[in-house]
């Protein structure tokens, strides 16, 4: 199984929001990190086929997806960015409902259903009705409908958007035992999640991949760019404003900077290993938004 993305651009009047982008995926976990406004979203809708390109193409083993029609549906999980939810239905019934939608026979929906509220930790509250979900119990469901026609190519949009600490373990376990020979496309805009995930990461921005590799792959291109600066607390706000700082922490009255930087930012700093979200700074600076 091979999806590959020619060339594939979208725009929105004279917004570029996907911008000639080249990749084949093969099986494994794909991880898309990017700003909002990066171009995810829209990038995901074209590889769900529901949306068309303005140029390029999204072929599956060599045949353009949106000539497939059912047959490349019935390979596809998908959980939209803004995915809707109907409040008044419980989670079981919601389930049966996206089942019957996807053409599934009843008895195995029901199966189906019954095995996948206890994979996401829903089956106590199969009987609640949505309206009554936190966020991350509403995200749990949307990752379960994704899943009920045993997707061989499956695309979460934010996935962990809304999960806690704990949901979140659960999500990459999940995900570990689902992935095997499939093609999984996650996105997100919050590095830890894809760090732990992701066998391959695509940065993303304004509408282009930037980079790709594995994680250490992309971790190593960061590495000797990252320092740690000791600073009395008074000069901390200045380092902050002429500085990439990663982070900081305060310490017996001083503060520890974490910095960015292609060259020793000051003589006492020390270098540091590097970590995928030293990169993503790098490349992306500490601009608020990259669109
Ligand atoms: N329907 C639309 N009409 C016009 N512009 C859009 C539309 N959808 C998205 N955009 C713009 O396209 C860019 C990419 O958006 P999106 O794909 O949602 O990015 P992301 O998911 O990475 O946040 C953004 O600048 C966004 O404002
Ligand atoms: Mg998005």
């Amino acid at each position: 199984m091979e999806l590959s993305l020619d060339r594939l651009t979208k725009h929105y009047g004279s917004k570029i929001a996907v911008d000639q982008v080249n990749a084949c995926l093969t099986p494994g976990v794909y991880g898309l990190l990017g700003a909002n406004g990066a171009g995810k979203t829209t990038l995901m809708r074209m590889l769900c086929a529901i949306m068309e390109s303005t140029s390029g193409e999204v072929l599956l083993d060599g045949k353009e997806v949106t000539s497939m029609g059912a047959s490349y549906r019935d390979l596809l999980g998908y959980l939209p960015q803004d995915f809707g939810y109907y409040p008044n239905y419980t989670a079981e019934e919601f389930l049966h409902y996206i089942a019957a939608l996807k053409g599934i026979p009843k008895g195995k929906a029901r199966k189906k259903t019954k095995e996948l509220l206890h994979t996401v930790g829903l089956d106590t509250v199969a009987k609640k009705k949505l309206k009554t979900f936190s966020g991350g119990m509403k995200q749990r469901i949307g990752i379960a409908q994704a899943l009920l026609n045993n997707p061989k190519i499956l695309i979460l949009d934010e996935p962990t958007a809304g999960l806690d600490p704990k949901e979140r373990v659960r999500f990459r376990n999940l995900l570990s035992d689902y992935a095997d020979n499939k093609i999984v496309i996650l996105s997100t805009h919050i590095v830890s999640d894809i760090e732990a995930i992701a066998d391959e990461v695509f940065l993303m921005k304004k509408g282009r991949f930037i980079m790709h590799g594995s994680v250490p792959e992309l971790t190593s291109k960061a590495e000797g760019k990252v320092w740690e600066l000791t600073v009395p607390q008074k000069e901390s706000r200045k380092w902050q404003e002429q500085a990439a700082v990663a982070n900081l922490r305060h310490e017996e009255g001083q503060v520890i900077l974490r910095i960015i930087s292609d060259t020793k930012p000051a003589e006492n700093a020390i270098p540091c290993e590097a970590v995928l979200e030293d990169l993503y700074l790098y490349y992306f600076g500490m601009e608020k938004e990259n669109v």
